[in-house]
């Protein structure tokens, strides 16, 4: 595993981590003995750095998290998020009252006095233009009860506005290899004002992993199943907003630039990687063969310059219409 720095915080992340949006809900079927043991493998590999969020099950991710904490003695860091549980995302419902609670209810899952890195989680566009949210964060930071604070953004206009508050660390935002204008303005941006950059969804919901076909079913109660069209939340964060036959090709194309030996997830993972501003790649695991298969991306060459050259040409003949304007 190689590390790299997280904006000005000093910490240095693994540049593969673990997204636990899965473990926790809205993905199926979990088993929760199961998502521990992914969860300590990916500690086995070298991974430092987990994201989750108050919504995840309602706090069941979060709690899992905080039975890994206890279970394991090593340093590593938590990402969480606050703002979803708002009946409705109104920027008004940024309050004061509202975030301390939350913050509150985030200690108390994650059995901690202090969080690493609380997210905004994917807050209305309101919010970016009203000072006053950031320094309620200041001031939970100054309280002791944030380490420090980010934004989980969904377009790249709301991540350019957001590093303008001085204290934002981080930045989360769907980049992957059927999403890619978050390299064009905002990665430099961020990198000249040293915040990280947590690249989510990086395998498209699977889709980039290659094993999902036509014949895949999906439960109920997994988003891949009831959001595909953006029914309960931003279609962008079902198979990255890619339209699911447009991406089944795609991913046939791809297949065969996995370098040797390499599977088509880590060839996604290893992309990802190409990009110096990129802090991590959060992908998510239910279980400890994806985990590993995932960590050891951060294992393979670089890709090289046909290669790169090939996806982009993909990208731009075949999904860059479908997505690029649209986040
Ligand atoms: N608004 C937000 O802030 C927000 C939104 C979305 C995600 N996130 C964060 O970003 C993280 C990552 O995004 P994501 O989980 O939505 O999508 P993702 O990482 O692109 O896809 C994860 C899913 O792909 C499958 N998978 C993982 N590794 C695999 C492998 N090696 N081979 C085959 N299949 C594999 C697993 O699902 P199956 O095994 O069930 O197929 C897994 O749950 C989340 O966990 C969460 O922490 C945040």
């Amino acid at each position: 595993m190689k590390y790299r720095e997280l904006g000005r915080t000093g910490w240095k992340v693994s540049e593969i981590s673990f997204g636990a949006w899965a473990i926790g809900g809205a993905w199926g079927n979990v088993d929760d003995k199961e998502s521990l043991a992914a969860l300590h493998a990916a500690l086995d590999g070298g991974v430092n750095f987990f994201d989750t969020a108050d919504v995840y099950g309602d706090g069941h991710s979060e709690r899992l998290m905080a039975k890994l904490r206890q279970e394991r003695k090593e340093k590593f860091y938590i990402a969480t998020k606050a703002g979803r549980r708002l009946p409705q995302q109104t920027p008004e419902g940024y309050s004061r009252k509202n975030l301390t609670a939350w913050v509150e209810r985030n200690l108390k899952n994650l059995d901690t006095d202090a969080i690493d890195l609380l997210q905004l989680h994917c807050p209305p566009t309101g919010v970016f233009y009203m000072p006053e949210v950031f320094g309620i964060l200041d001031d939970l930071v100054k309280a002791g009860k944030l380490r420090h604070y980010g934004v989980s953004v969904e377009k790249v206009e709301e991540a350019l506005k957001a590093i303008e508050f001085p204290n934002v660390q981080t930045i989360q935002i769907i980049f992957n290899i059927f999403r890619q204008r978050p390299a064009e303005l905002f990665f430099p941006e961020a990198q000249r004002r040293k915040v990280g950059i947590l690249a989510r969804v990086p395998l498209a919901s699977g889709l980039l992993s290659g094993k999902i076909t036509r014949a895949s079913k999906f439960a109920k109660d997994d988003h891949r199943n009831f959001n595909r069209h953006g029914e309960a939340f931003d279609r962008g964060e079902t198979f990255s907003g890619v339209d699911f036959e447009t991406g089944l090709k795609a991913v046939e194309e791809l297949k065969a630039l996995a370098p040797a030996g390499a599977s088509l997830a880590q060839l996604a993972l290893r992309w990802i990687l190409e990009f110096p501003a990129v802090t991590c790649a959060i992908p998510g695991a239910k279980r400890p063969a994806q985990v590993a298969e995932n960590i050891a991306a951060s294992d393979l060459l670089p890709l090289s310059k046909a290669t790169l050259k090939k996806i982009d040409a993909l990208y731009d003949a075949q999904i860059k219409p479908l997505v690029h304007q649209y986040w």
